[in-house]
């Protein structure tokens, strides 16, 4: 009887939502058309930043954004971006790179990544520190990133309420 699995399948599609909705919560920013959107990136304490760069791997050699020597260098920066883009704050206090991003359209969307080249303290070696923020940009009226988890739970529910019935409709015949 293939309902009797049912149940299982439900906990299966619960399990998932709540995987789903946390891999999405995390460095994954979703935004509206027209938003302006912060990226996060933190590197850790106690370097010295020299440079920045946020890049998107289709970009090709075109950054999202470079800033050296305390100011936004826009020579290879993709048109796209100019005039968009900026650090959340630009004395990079407590580590903090982070990108803004104006006015978001939905050929933003991608994975960003924020690279720092950086000197440590105690060697002149220099060390490249990389991570990646997510942006999803919906079309206005969507709501953004809830589509998968949503969909996944209105399955586990609509599935948990076909099992009680048929069970019902079992007891109703014995
Ligand atoms: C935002 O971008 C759209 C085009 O994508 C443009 O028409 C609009 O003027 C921009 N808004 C602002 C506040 O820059």
């Amino acid at each position: 009887m293939t309902l009797l699995t049912l149940p299982s399948l439900c906990w299966a599609l619960l399990i998932l939502f709540v995987v789903v909705l946390a891999a999405e919560a995390q460095n994954t920013v979703t935004a509206k058309s027209g938003q302006d959107v912060v990226l996060p990136c933190r590197v850790p304490q106690g370097k010295t930043i020299r440079a920045v760069k946020w890049s998107r791997a289709d970009l090709g050699d075109n950054y999202v954004l470079l800033y050296r020597d305390e100011q936004l260098d826009p020579e290879n920066q993709h048109p796209s971006f100019k005039n968009r883009v900026d650090l959340q704050d630009r004395n990079m206090n407590n580590g903090d790179v982070s990108l803004v991003l104006k006015n978001v359209t939905t050929a933003d969307d991608g994975s960003y990544n924020c690279k720092n080249i950086q000197r440590r303290d105690n060697f002149m070696g220099e060390h490249q520190h990389c991570q990646t923020a997510e942006l999803t940009v919906a079309p206005v009226g969507v709501i953004a990133g809830l589509s998968v988890p949503a969909v996944l739970l209105v399955a586990a529910v609509v599935g948990f309420v076909i099992y009680r019935k048929h069970k019902q409709q079992n007891r109703d015949f014995n």
